[in-house]
């Protein structure tokens, strides 16, 4: 699948991009000299409110590889990704990656849980990452960790990974039908909902006594957490109101609170959605259309019923408050999902084999994502905003993060995609080295193509570790035949 959008690496000069981007009609500034040394941006430590002090302005975004054991251990892959995170120089990690709080909320049978069973693992994968840290910057006092908690919700493939085993809030007309949902699957009960929400607290105490400085409780990509956001049409405490619809998220919170008062809560959102995108006759993504009787879309969360291609913040302004109530600082801005409209979340050049070539250059998806993080975080200047989807900006990644960290559009530039093909890049940004330009992630989506298909993900492109596995023979095959 191709595509006749420019590529980043041909915008090789300030006058070049800013030209591009005009005339896209976007809005992506960035500044034309990257500064080095104490009085950076990026350099800058930022002073969490329980007193905690965070480093620099990097933060490592949560990514799995598929790659742990059928019981939900981590393996020598997950334990090479995580070393890459402590090699990275950024201070803030952000939940490392989706960590299911039990079997039937797995994403995938190799995703890692958190159960007594696996402490062990867990525990190696922080300690290995702090050590190698340390041995690489000389501190980690200011090194701020997090342990992604999730239920995958809708998109549950606990046993095998062809096979989804849903677990649903309410019946989507559009997600149902794409994902082959049983129109007379049950909906979670609130009891079950109940049982769930003691399981997040349990897990959330195991993290704190492995040494978690907090746990995400993720709300984005189309996993339960987010689903919750978007069930209007449910009945009962768990949908309806925007107070019903949060209220999963309160009584997680309270939980935490009551039994491990210390442990940081950060929580990662999809702060806007849009409907699902198919692929059409030239295999361009398009979004599907679904009107209910008064001629809305109102299935999401972020969204604007009456346009349901454009963003709609009061909801999402509103649960700001209530985190800001809550006293939870740390927000990661993430949206859409992964799996009905991954152009949205993350901008890229080539689309994963299950995907359709983006409808949008990618740069107006990055815009999106950096404009949506500073208008929150401008209403909401006290909360520590991570913003995503920075990884197409390539070559320019740094300049664009540089100037949304200084002025304020946003406090922490998260890194995906990135980290998978060049985790030194945040220590050479704050180093002044040049970048190692083969390295730079120039989103083939082969960590993405690879899961997929039942296959570890990584960057088999770039990543000589993963380039050299039989896995890359496969992914190349499967990339040919799509
Ligand atoms: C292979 C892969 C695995 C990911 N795993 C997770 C995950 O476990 N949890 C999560 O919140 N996001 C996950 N994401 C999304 C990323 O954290 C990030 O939001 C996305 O890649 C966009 O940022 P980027 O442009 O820097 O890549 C994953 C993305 C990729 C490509
Ligand atoms: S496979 Fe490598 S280059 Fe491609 S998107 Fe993933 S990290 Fe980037």
């Amino acid at each position: 699948m191709a595509n006749s959008y420019t590529r980043i690496a041909r915008l090789k000069d300030a006058q070049s991009f800013r030209t591009y981007t005009e005339n896209l009609g976007i809005d992506l500034p960035f500044d034309e000299t990257l500064q080095v040394g104490g009085h950076a941006p990026l350099a800058q430590s930022y002073l969490l409110k329980n007193g905690r002090k965070i480093g620099n302005r990097f933060c490592i975004l949560p990514m799995e590889g598929w790659d742990g054991t059928e019981d939900g251990k981590p393996t020598e892959f997950t334990k090479r990704r995580w070393l890459n995170f402590g090699r990275s120089g950024a201070k803030l990690i952000w939940g490392g990656e989706a960590v299911a709080v039990r079997h039937d909320g797995r994403a995938n049978p190799n995703q890692l849980m958190i159960q007594e069973h696996t402490l062990g693992g867990l525990d190696d994968l922080r300690t290995s990452l702090v050590a190698i840290h340390q041995d690489q910057f000389g501190s980690t006092d200011d090194l701020y960790i997090g342990l992604q908690l999730t239920h995958s919700g809708r998109f549950a493939r606990p046993n095998v990974k062809t096979l989804l085993e849903p677990k649903i809030l309410y019946h989507h007309p559009l997600l149902d039908k794409i994902f082959g949902v049983d129109p007379d699957l049950p909906v979670l009960t609130d009891a079950e909902v109940e049982n769930l929400i003691a399981e997040y607290v349990r897990a959330a105490k195991q993290a704190s006594e492995l040494g978690f400085d907090f746990v995400d409780l993720k709300h984005c990509h189309g996993y339960l957490g987010h689903e919750f956001l978007s069930s209007y049409s449910r009945p009962g405490k768990y949908g309806g109101s925007f107070e019903n619809r949060t209220r999963f998220l309160r009584e997680i919170v309270a939980g935490i609170r009551s039994a491990v008062p210390d442990l940081g809560i950060g929580v990662r959102v999809s702060s806007f959605d849009f409907p699902p995108f198919r692929p059409d006759e030239n295999n361009v993504g398009q979004p599907q259309e679904y009107y209910d009787d008064q001629g809305r879309y109102p299935y999401a969360f972020g969204g604007d019923p009456d346009h349901p291609l454009e963003i709609k913040r009061d909801e999402m302004f509103a649960l700001m408050e209530m985190l800001k109530s809550l006293d939870i600082e740390l927000v990661n801005l993430s949206c859409g999902s992964p799996y009905y409209n991954p152009h949205v979340i993350r901008p890229a050049y080539f689309p994963p084999s299950d995907g359709y070539l983006p409808p949008e250059d990618p740069l107006v998806g990055v815009a999106r994502h950096i404009n949506n993080a500073a208008a929150i975080k401008a209403k909401f200047p006290d909360m520590a905003v991570v913003g995503s989807g920075y990884s197409y900006l390539q070559e320019w990644l740094p300049k664009v993060g540089q100037y949304t960290v200084k002025n304020q559009m946003v406090d922490f530039v998260g890194i995906g995609r990135m980290v998978l093909s060049y985790p030194e890049m945040p220590a050479d940004v704050l180093a002044g080295n040049p970048l190692a330009r083969k390295r730079i992630c120039r989103s083939f989506s082969d960590c993405t193509t690879a899961p997929r298909n039942g296959l570890i993900s990584g960057c088999y492109p770039l990543d000589a570790y993963y380039k050299a596995r039989p896995e890359a023979e496969r992914v190349k095959a499967i990339k040919a035949e799509a």
